[in-house]
């Protein structure tokens, strides 16, 4: 087995083309509150990447769940994070158009990915997987949805700064095309925007 990255939450190994995302112990934790949330934690996120691809977004297929890991499919592509900044134009507006569409699925059906940043979504086949459902959780709280985007945006301006507005701008169009609330969510996006310009101003 390889182990092909180690996070503050999991470490990710890959044989084959099967992919094991193996839920840490944190020894800041008492022992039995640490099983407890690590087999909640890993629950939750087979069940999100599950419900995910059942309502017509794209994540890798789970092989098999245990109690603190994950075993899945192996998405074989690029981050989006590595070549949303190289490609033409018209590609970056395409890609940032379907993100934006995937991301209004899983909203309209209630689910929060928790930590949108494109280092959680594969270009594999022309097609953008999304993974990492690891803060992932079941809300339709327009607040809850709002804060999803936010986090996105804010991620997109330490990575993809110079396509800023484009990138977002598809996002949106995206975004509007699946999520019938959206003109509620995009509304409380603002006042989470402004917010936060107001904390960091004082
Ligand atoms: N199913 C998968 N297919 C291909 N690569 C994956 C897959 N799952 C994870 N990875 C790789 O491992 C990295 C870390 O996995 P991720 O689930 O994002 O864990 P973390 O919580 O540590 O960010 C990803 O950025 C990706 O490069
Ligand atoms: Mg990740």
């Amino acid at each position: 087995m390889l182990e092909l990255s180690k996070g503050a939450e999991a470490i990710i190994y890959k044989s084959g083309n099967k992919i094991i995302k193996e839920r840490i112990k944190k020894s800041y934790r008492i022992h039995e509150l640490d099983v407890k949330l690590r087999k909640y934690r890993t629950k939750i996120e087979a069940k999100l990447l599950n419900e995910a691809r059942r309502v017509g977004v794209n994540t890798p297929r789970i092989l098999e769940i245990k109690d603190f890991s994950i075993v899945m499919e192996f998405i074989n592509g690029k981050k989006v994070k590595d070549i949303l900044n190289k490609i033409s134009p018209e590609e970056r507006e395409a890609i940032s158009f379907e993100i934006g569409k995937n991301i209004g699925k899983l909203h309209a059906y209630g689910i929060v990915h928790g930590d949108l940043t494109t280092s959680n979504m594969i270009l594999s086949k022309g097609k953008v997987f999304f993974i990492d459902f690891g803060l992932g959780f079941f809300s339709k709280r327009i607040e809850d949805l709002a804060t999803d985007l936010s986090v996105l945006k804010e991620s997109l301006k330490a990575t993809h700064y110079k396509y800023l507005n484009e990138i977002w701008n598809k996002i949106i169009e995206g975004y509007k095309i699946s999520n019938p609330q959206w003109k509620e969510v995009l509304a409380h996006l603002k006042k989470v925007e402004t917010r936060g310009r107001y904390i960091k101003r004082n």
